[in-house]
């Protein structure tokens, strides 16, 4: 079947073909909220060669590391396997795993696991810390993409915060862009935070 918008359908299209224009083989990524591990098998394809690229994912739910290390071990070959790296903790300490100027791509997928407990949603404090850190962790060049879901209260105070605090950064030093559709309000809102090279 014909899809109904032919250049993107969803936040998730257009998030994909910017993530494989960034991410080469060999590239150093991570994930900020693992979840099912969708969102990392998409990047760690795109990243991992079998002697180099780097992967560094975090949750603070075990549920979805299980699930996610399933799902990598299972598509992936076990010395690109190898190059991930899990990190059950929130993603606020993220500064003390990933190297500075070190990741070409960094993705904050926010809210919560589908399906399970809501009350596990990422939080407006913790992810603004996170957001700060990480401003030093990504290479000149690189990309911090941030889907948010203003769908639900916490999603949406979080979305709010997060446009705040990315509207005041240096114009010299990043390229902030957003992108949501104006007639749907409550769908997923895509910020895209570029490094000057
Ligand atoms: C929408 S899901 C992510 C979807 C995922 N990227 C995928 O491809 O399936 C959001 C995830 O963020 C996690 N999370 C919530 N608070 C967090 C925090 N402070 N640090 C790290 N992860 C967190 C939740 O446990 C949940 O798994």
């Amino acid at each position: 079947m014909r899809p109904k918008f032919s250049l993107f359908q969803s936040h998730l299209d257009l998030a994909h073909d910017l993530w494989a224009r960034c991410i080469f083989p060999g590239d150093t990524v991570v994930d900020a909220t693992l979840g099912n591990g969708y969102d990392s098998l998409f990047l760690s394809k795109l990243a991992l060669k079998d002697d180099s690229g780097k992967f560094y994912a975090f949750d603070i739910q075990k549920k979805a590391h299980i699930a996610s290390q399933e799902r990598l071990k299972a598509e992936l070959s076990p010395s690109k396997y190898s190059r991930i790296s899990f990190h059950e903790i929130c993603h606020s300490r993220i500064g003390e795993v990933v190297p500075a100027n070190s990741a070409k791509l960094i993705v904050y997928n926010l809210g919560y696991l589908p399906g399970e407990d809501k009350s596990l949603t990422t939080q407006s404090e913790s992810t603004l810390l996170s957001l700060t850190s990480s401003l030093s962790l990504i290479s000149p060049g690189g990309l911090i993409s941030i889907t948010c879901y203003p769908g639900h209260e916490a999603g949406l105070i979080e979305e709010e915060r997060l446009v705040a605090f990315c509207a005041e950064l240096d114009p010299k030093v990043w390229n902030v862009s957003s992108h949501r559709f104006l007639n749907r309000r409550l769908h997923p809102h895509l910020l895209l935070l570029q490094k000057a090279l």
